[in-house]
């Protein structure tokens, strides 16, 4: 085990080889955006070229993304939540949902938990801030590809696994001393969540019942997103144009707006609901439903005068699971587009892709 990991536990008494690596961290971390935000001008190395900046447009807002009530599909309207969420899902990708169970406390306590994370003193984050990948639980700032990149985005990032939980937790920030407690509770209402707008999904393309329990969803990560306030939101991003790359995410954007979703060559805006979550379509999802179901590509702007604290919870297959469209969903009428394929073989075209559309998809196009 990576050295870091425990050295929390070791108190002062820790060697001074590992004291040196806490001293070298805390030099590394000003690179962190919430570390040296507070000067005036936005640095040259975070100004998007022109046409991919979002400039001083004004984007709508207006409710455009459906809101599904998630009770009702617990009584008799359910046929219609069906209905509804398959729409969403093919026309915009993305959708909110209220009334979806899971207790407003816990999503409260753990959006506090989040933000308290990105305000802890740099020496309690020293031990979790790394510039190696694969490190399973990181802070980082901007993209994985700091050194390389073009641009930097305006954003700091933790990211963890969830599952096997009991495994995972001790890899987790031991700071905020409650950080465990409430995310692993918050991370098992999400993947449950997750499973009733899948099972409702499978239900309305036909797949039958459980069709993406198992290994279609085994894997979850959670990744934290903090855009601190910008000297000038126009030239820059917080996330870039992308699609995720997993089979669904469940966004808790808290009530700061800041995403936007592309819908027929068009930027909108998505309103921040109370006690709300956003759903959106991954690639996988896309894949599986043989486009049925739509992955919309989607970014995260920045603003002037608050910090934004976002949390992805990410739904994906295992490694080894091999994706393909749907049997049941390929008869006379219809033909695959995609040909089958291990998901690992799909995330690791995605990174090479740097998650451009078209080329992280066009490998697993069947032709003609
Ligand atoms: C993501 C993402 C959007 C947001 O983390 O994949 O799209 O609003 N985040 O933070
Ligand atoms: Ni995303």
């Amino acid at each position: 085990m990576n050295p870091l990991y425990c050295y929390e536990s070791l108190h002062h008494n820790y060697p001074k080889q590992i004291k040196d690596l806490k001293n070298l961290n805390i030099q590394e971390m000003e690179k962190l955006v919430s570390s040296w935000f507070n000067n005036k001008t936005l640095p040259q190395s975070y100004i998007f070229p022109p046409e991919t900046r979002p400039g001083n447009h004004v984007i709508p807002r207006c409710n455009t993304i459906p809101v599904v009530d998630l009770s009702k599909a617990l009584a008799y309207e359910r046929t219609a939540v069906v209905q509804q969420i398959l729409e969403a899902s093919h026309e915009f990708g993305f959708f909110q949902v209220i009334n979806h169970g899971v207790s407003e406390n816990l999503v409260n306590d753990t959006m506090n938990v989040f933000k308290e994370f990105f305000e802890l003193p740099a020496e309690d984050k020293a031990g979790i801030y790394s510039e190696d990948l694969k490190r399973p639980c990181r802070l980082y700032t901007s993209s994985p590809n700091f050194n390389s990149e073009k641009v930097h985005l305006w954003r700091d990032s933790l990211r963890h696994p969830c599952h096997p939980l009991k495994e995972c937790i001790k890899v987790w920030p031991p700071k905020p001393t409650r950080y465990r407690e409430i995310v692993a509770a918050y991370s098992i209402e999400a993947k449950k969540l997750g499973l009733r707008i899948l099972e409702l999904l499978s239900e309305g393309l036909g797949l039958g019942s459980g069709f993406f329990g198992n290994k279609l969803s085994e894997s979850t990560v959670l990744s934290l997103n903090h855009y601190p306030p910008c000297p000038d939101p126009s030239l820059t991003l917080g996330v870039s144009k992308h699609c995720d790359p997993n089979l669904l995410t469940i966004l808790l954007q808290g009530d700061v707006y800041g995403l936007q979703v592309l819908k027929d060559g068009e930027w909108i805006g998505v309103e921040p609901l109370h006690n709300a979550f956003v759903v959106n379509i991954g690639h996988q999802l896309e894949i599986i439903s043989n486009n049925k179901l739509k992955s919309a590509e989607h970014r995260a702007v920045t603003n002037s005068k608050v910090a934004r604290t976002t949390a992805a919870f990410f739904i994906s297959p295992s490694d080894d699971c091999i994706i393909e469209p749907a049997k049941s969903l390929i008869g006379t009428d219809e033909s695959p587009v995609y040909r089958a394929f291990e998901f690992k073989e799909f995330l690791l075209n995605y990174i090479y892709m740097e998650g451009n559309f078209e080329k992280s998809v066009e490998p697993f196009k069947l032709h003609g």
